[in-house]
């Protein structure tokens, strides 16, 4: 069984998130995605979310192509998660590309996928402002 990681906030889950985990899926059998949890959006990047990482984790798991949610609590995780999970290919939007090239040194396929264009959370969230 090949699997699959992935990492991100997903906050106002949108069509470009689903997008991304469905080619993400695509790419092997068992999806992970690693959800930011809200101590680490906020201290690590200043980000607050408006759903909180129980809702967010809940929104993902009824995602079909998730067959699991766990936390993201720091930077350096990345590095043992590939193991601890087995994982074969580690899947981020292109917005992140080189910046995980350093996981093929642990021997893991690393993709990079284009973001689907003109949909982020960030701009949901000016649009409504407006
Ligand atoms: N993603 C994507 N296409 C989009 C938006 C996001 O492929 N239009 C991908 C990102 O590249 C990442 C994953 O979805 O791999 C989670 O992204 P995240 O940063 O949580 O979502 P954004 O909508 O980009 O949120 P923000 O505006 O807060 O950065």
């Amino acid at each position: 069984m090949k699997r699959v990681i992935t990492y991100g906030t997903f906050d106002l889950l949108h069509y470009g998130h689903i997008n991304l985990l469905k080619r993400a899926k695509a790419l092997g059998d068992y999806l992970i995605v690693v959800l930011s949890t809200d101590e680490f959006n906020w201290n690590m990047k200043q980000k607050k979310c408006y759903f909180s990482y129980e809702e967010r984790k809940m929104l993902l798991e009824a995602v079909r192509y998730v067959d699991l949610v766990i936390p993201e609590n720091n930077w350096e995780q990345k590095r043992t998660d590939v193991h601890e999970y087995h994982i074969d290919t580690f899947v981020m939007g292109d917005d992140w590309k080189g910046k995980f090239d350093f996981l093929k040194e642990e021997g893991i396929d690393v993709v990079y996928l284009p973001r689907t264009p003109e949909i982020s959370t960030t701009q949901i969230k000016k649009d409504l402002n407006h």
